[in-house]
């Protein structure tokens, strides 16, 4: 079972991963959640994370607030995607845990530096401020963590931001060059492959029939935000971005990628947060992350909606 932190700005999305991850605890243990500003700015996102630990019925999983900005830029965010509070669609009670009073930078610097090395996975879900921001305090906790598995970047679909770049990424690109570029092992999922975990009709129903107070939130927050993917690319459903992150936990195998070279730009303003993936290994560039393009659909929402089943 893995040892996991879940960086993360929820966001619709990060609360559905967050719940497949807390549903499933003989595959992952979550010891803590750290939050970082995103889709909404970070007041709104260690608050919505609070609701969601608290709608899975998990008040003992300690949540830090960490970064409220980007590194170098000024924070962009999503409510046009995502709504006013991050988690339009559903209205959950008033949380009534608190957040823990370490800052979320110098949680992650203590975990990695006292659990052994190789031991505990960062599983981030927003911008990478403050995965970047513990690498640059701490350096000696790079070569401790055992692995990075991340939602961000783009290839084959470019961007949702901008032409070329990917939210996660392009909020904060000069965090995720510190990160792709520290030599700690990553997993990347890209809009490559989130965009083919659409939640359909037919995955609504399945949802619904669950019949929770978990899965009527989840309904909520997906008829929320599908809009936008509809309206922008036709798509038969929301996209379960976050999400692809905690089922990898769960089921590595029902994902496939290519193992290459991904650099970030971070100079261009047209191509600002552009994840620069050597797909067709076009160059001698070593390889640094293990980046998927490809995801059996059927088998993530059969593993989605059992899960979402067990809270
Ligand atoms: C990513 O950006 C956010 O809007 C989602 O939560 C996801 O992490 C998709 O580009
Ligand atoms: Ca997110």
């Amino acid at each position: 079972m893995r040892k996991v932190i879940i960086d993360t700005d929820p966001g619709q999305d990060d609360a559905v991963a967050i719940l497949l991850a807390l549903a499933s605890p003989e595959d992952v243990d979550v010891i803590g959640i750290t939050t970082v500003a995103g889709n909404v700015p970070l007041d709104l996102t260690a608050r919505n994370a609070l609701q969601v630990c608290e709608l899975a019925k998990r008040k003992d999983i300690p949540v830090f607030a960490g970064c409220d900005r980007p590194l170098m830029r000024t924070l962009i965010t999503a409510e046009h995607v995502h709504g006013k509070t991050g988690l339009a669609g559903a209205d959950l009670p008033d949380p009534s845990m608190s957040l823990q009073d370490t800052h979320g930078v110098d949680f992650l610097i203590q975990v990695l530096t006292d659990n052994p090395t190789g031991t505990v996975t960062l599983c981030t879900l927003g911008p990478l401020t403050n995965i970047a921001t513990a690498f640059n305090q701490a350096p000696e906790i790079i070569n401790r963590v055992q692995e990075i598995i991340l939602m961000g970047g783009a290839y084959f679909e470019v961007g949702n931001i901008t032409p070329t770049a990917e939210f996660n990424i392009f909020v904060d690109p000069e965090a995720a060059n510190i990160v792709f570029r520290s030599g700690v092992p990553i997993v990347a999922m890209p809009l490559d492959v989130t965009h083919k975990v659409l939640v359909t009709p037919n995955h609504q129903q399945d949802i619904s029939v669950i019949g929770s107070d978990v899965s009527q939130a989840v309904l909520g927050w997906t008829k929320f935000y599908e809009r936008f993917d509809r309206d922008k690319y036709s798509s038969a459903g929301a996209p379960l971005h976050d999400p692809c992150v905690t089922a990898y936990l769960i089921r590595p195998e029902i994902f496939s990628g290519r193992f290459v070279n991904v650099e970030i730009e971070t100079q261009s303003s047209l191509t600002l947060g552009m994840t620069v993936a050597d797909w067709w290994r076009v160059t001698d560039r070593e390889p640094n992350v293990q980046f998927m393009g490809n995801v059996d659909s059927d088998k993530f929402f059969a593993l989605l909606i059992d899960r979402l089943g067990r809270l």
